[in-house]
């Protein structure tokens, strides 16, 4: 009987000690803390610039358009507006705070934690300052196949951060993020609101040039607030600056104190998507009612 227990009991104990274990470290005080994707911690931990101590009201102005919006949705539902008035929040305070999530969820008179829920979902929402001008490099499937690393590399020597990272002088935050749908222009770049595509090396470098030099000529201040952007939101280059009237506006691009800024869009020299070698087909004359372009771009 002994020779059939004994080789019963090698076999259960290993188990039976594994089990008592796993049951000791799930006490939910040593839960593993959790990061959303843009690798910021899902928590609020109060700091100078972000605690409850600081109040945040929206402006007269914003609160126009928070009641435009609100006036979209039903009564009943008018938590629906959580999305945009957090990012009218993080356009005029810069980042979205503490503050500005409280402030949003008293209007909407929705519970704190619903908006919390929301603002760390979203990688759009920055719940850290970020400087005057956020570069966020996607490095998603279709961008890495067409040499991100080299806008990655190119954003790393001339800011001279890494990712996830501010430059000294508070000008630039630098980020990098999945896919901004721009997939048939990649790799490309979002500043502030406006996208650069069709990257390389030389050209992101040659960007964040005349991004620096034409910020530096209009006086522009990095952090002011209201002007730093969110995510990709806010002020261009000059917007309220002492040098305003110097920038002469070009459609979106615009020189400033003689410094040009690249216009948004790809810096390859295509307009849009097209094939970069021409049209390979439909390029004669459509059989139906259909019209081609008369201006001969395409
Ligand atoms: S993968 Fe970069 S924009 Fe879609």
């Amino acid at each position: 009987m002994a020779s059939r227990l004994v080789p019963f009991a090698c076999r259960i104990a290993p188990r039976a000690s594994r089990q008592f274990q796993r049951t000791q470290w799930r006490a939910f005080s040593v839960a593993r803390p959790s990061w959303n994707e843009s690798g910021s911690l899902n928590v609020h931990r109060d700091t100078p610039e972000n605690n409850l101590k600081i109040p945040f009201k929206f402006t007269p102005q914003n609160e126009e358009l928070i009641k435009e919006v609100v006036s979209r949705y039903p009564s009943q539902y008018k938590k629906a507006a959580v999305m945009p008035l957090l990012d009218l929040g993080q356009r005029q305070h810069g980042f979205c705070s503490i503050s500005v999530m409280n402030e949003v969820a008293r209007i909407l008179e929705m519970p704190p934690m619903r908006v919390y829920e929301v603002a760390t979902f979203y990688t759009m929402y920055n719940r850290d300052p970020v400087g005057k001008f956020h570069v966020q490099v996607c490095t998603t499937t279709p961008c890495m196949l067409c040499d991100s690393d080299s806008v990655m590399k190119a954003c790393e020597d001339e800011l001279g951060v890494h990712h996830g990272e501010t430059t000294k002088d508070g000008l630039f935050t630098f980020s990098e993020v999945e896919c901004l749908g721009a997939c048939a222009n990649a790799p490309m770049v979002q500043i502030n609101d406006d996208y650069y595509e069709d990257l390389t090396y030389e050209s992101t470098v040659s960007l964040l040039k005349g991004i620096r030099h034409a910020a530096q000529a209009t006086g522009a201040q990095p952090g002011a607030k209201g002007l730093a952007s969110g995510s990709g939101k806010g002020a261009k280059v000059g917007e309220g600056g002492p040098g305003e009237d110097a920038a002469n506006r070009q459609g979106r691009a615009y020189e400033a104190s003689g410094v040009k800024v690249p216009t948004p869009g790809p810096l390859s020299g295509r307009k849009s998507c097209e094939p970069a070698g021409g049209l390979t087909c439909l390029t004669g004359e459509p059989w139906g009612n259909e019209t081609l372009r008369k201006d001969g771009a395409l």
